[in-house]
């Protein structure tokens, strides 16, 4: 499918919030520039700070800055495309705002294209969709597009509201829900990887495979997030998002064409299959302190705006099964924690053991199951591990590898929020998470918010407990550590 770019009024909800300054406008200002889109589109901050279009401009200039971007070449970017419009404090903010939007296209010959982008807490998604829609502004003559921050919702109960009155205002077709690690090169090459090399999907199933791992490992702590993490915990933060996205493009069967909603309805497919998760393959946990590249680190009670007995999880391991033709039988263990000893998201494919060993005669010859390790990110590429014999006598057999790195072939890849953005602009929704997506995720998911799940603790920069190792160690098996 072809997508071109219109002339379109770009509306950032949350404009002067840290991740307007810190990713939207210099992924923003990258694209249009990079695309020569620069004449398309012109930009609406929305804020409820009394900030005029210069106070904008000129906290934008300062974050462009700070991004890397000269200030010579962003300035006529900024004096002409950027324009700011206060909501206030009263409830007229959303009619003042559709005057402007409506003065702002007619001043710049816009045919009624607008982007709503809520880069809002999550507790304004719904105010936000309110009062655009009950102030007119999502009907128009040109398309509208909206786009929403994950968290998209708390549980299943919430995301199926919060999509219910998304619906009141907009269609699907009109909706993105945003999750950047979909826009990760490394993230979307899983379906180039798979669907355009038959070695790898002819062995992509319960015949070779035996179990995977997924492992989104962060190093951080909870930085100046308590607030909203201490309510959230791993579950809500990392599995029923991004893990769930990893897992349903390593399963999910080929699509009829590559187009969004032949894919995303492949990867609710998978979700769909996955029977009840149980208690006993789940293991939460929290960090305790411990040492992080040779810097102590507190505990995560001890991190500032923590309850002191918070029992928020900051690990999580687990076992999953997938009910369908492919993957019956096959493990996928899945695991995210913070404080961990480096910052890795990969998959792991273990395949099967060769059926026998013909070597068996030769005491010291011990055959290895090939492995393929997908490194989504810091250093991301692939390795396949293999077996080869060892020269000279007595047989033996040793365990190689292939590399492939990304930034050796392509060289350094872009912001996933710059690849994001561009489709929102083309209004592709390909990288965007469709409402029964989220809803099956959370169906999956929220069982486990709602057991009182004991919390085992770990201390920060190991791998997780001892119960997340036992879980994989039951089944004869071991985490793969990146
Ligand atoms: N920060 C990141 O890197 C990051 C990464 C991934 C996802 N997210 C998601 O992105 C969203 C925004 O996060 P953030 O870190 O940018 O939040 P933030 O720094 O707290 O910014 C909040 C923004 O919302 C505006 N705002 C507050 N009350 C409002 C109201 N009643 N009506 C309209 N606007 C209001 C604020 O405007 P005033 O300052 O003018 O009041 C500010 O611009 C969240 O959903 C978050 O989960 C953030």
């Amino acid at each position: 499918m072809d997508f071109s770019v219109d002339r379109h009024l770009f509306v950032i909800l949350g404009a002067t919030g840290n991740l307007s300054f810190l990713k939207l406008l210099p992924s923003l200002y990258r694209v249009l520039m990079e695309k020569n889109l620069k004449d398309s589109c012109q930009v609406l901050g929305v804020g409820t700070k009394d900030l005029g279009d210069e106070g904008f401009r000129e906290r934008a200039r300062e974050a462009l800055k700070n991004a890397g971007l000269s200030p010579e070449e962003i300035s006529d970017w900024c004096d002409s495309c950027l324009h700011y419009q206060s909501l206030g404090k009263t409830s007229q903010g959303y009619s003042k705002l559709a005057e402007r939007i409506k003065s702002l296209e007619a001043d710049h010959k816009i045919p009624g294209n607008r982007i709503f982008y809520l880069a809002l807490p999550p507790s304004l998604f719904p105010t936000a969709m309110e009062g655009i829609g009950e102030s007119g502004l999502s009907q128009s003559p040109g398309w509208i597009r909206i786009v929403i921050e994950k968290p998209f919702g708390s549980d299943l109960s919430s995301s199926r509201e919060l999509n219910s009155l998304a619906r009141r205002y907009f269609d699907e077709s009109q909706i993105f829900r945003i999750d950047h690690y979909l826009g990760k090169e490394t993230v979307q090459n899983l379906l180039i990887f798979r669907f355009a090399n038959t070695i790898f999907e002819s062995l992509w199933n319960r015949d070779r495979i035996e179990s995977m791992q997924i492992t989104m490992a962060e190093s951080i702590g909870i930085e100046e997030r308590a607030r909203y993490y201490d309510r959230a915990g791993a579950l809500r933060d990392i599995v029923q998002n991004h893990l769930a996205q990893i897992l349903s493009l390593t399963a999910m069967e080929a699509p009829a064409v590559f187009e969004a909603d032949s894919i995303r309805d492949e990867k609710v497919k998978v979700l769909r299959s996955i029977p009840p998760i149980r208690m006993d393959d789940v293991v939460f946990a929290q960090y305790e302190k411990g040492q992080i590249k040779n810097k102590a680190v507190r505990s995560y009670r001890e991190e500032p705006g923590v309850a002191p007995d918070s029992s928020t999880e900051t690990f999580i391991a687990m076992k999953l099964e997938i009910d369908n033709w492919r993957w019956q039988g096959v493990p996928f263990y899945l695991r995210t924690g913070k404080r961990l000893p480096r910052r890795n998201t990969q998959i792991v494919v273990n395949f099967r053991h060769p059926p026998i060993c013909i070597f068996k005669p030769h005491s010291s010859c011990q055959i290895q199951s090939n492995r393929l390790l997908i490194t989504l990110q810091p250093d991301e590429g692939f390795h396949l591990f293999f077996d080869v014999k060892e020269p000279e006598e007595p047989l033996r057999l040793k365990t190689e590898s292939l590399h492939f790195h990304y930034k050796d072939a392509f060289g350094p890849l872009s912001d996933a929020y710059q690849t994001l953005i561009h489709d929102i602009l083309k209004g592709d929704q390909t990288l965007f998470v469709r409402a029964d997506e989220v809803e099956t995720s959370w169906e999956l998911f929220t069982p486990l918010l709602e057991k009182d799940m004991p919390i085992f603790s770990y201390e920060a920069g190991t791998w997780g407990p001892k119960e997340a190792d036992q879980l994989l160690k039951r089944d004869g098996r071991t985490w793969i550590n990146p």
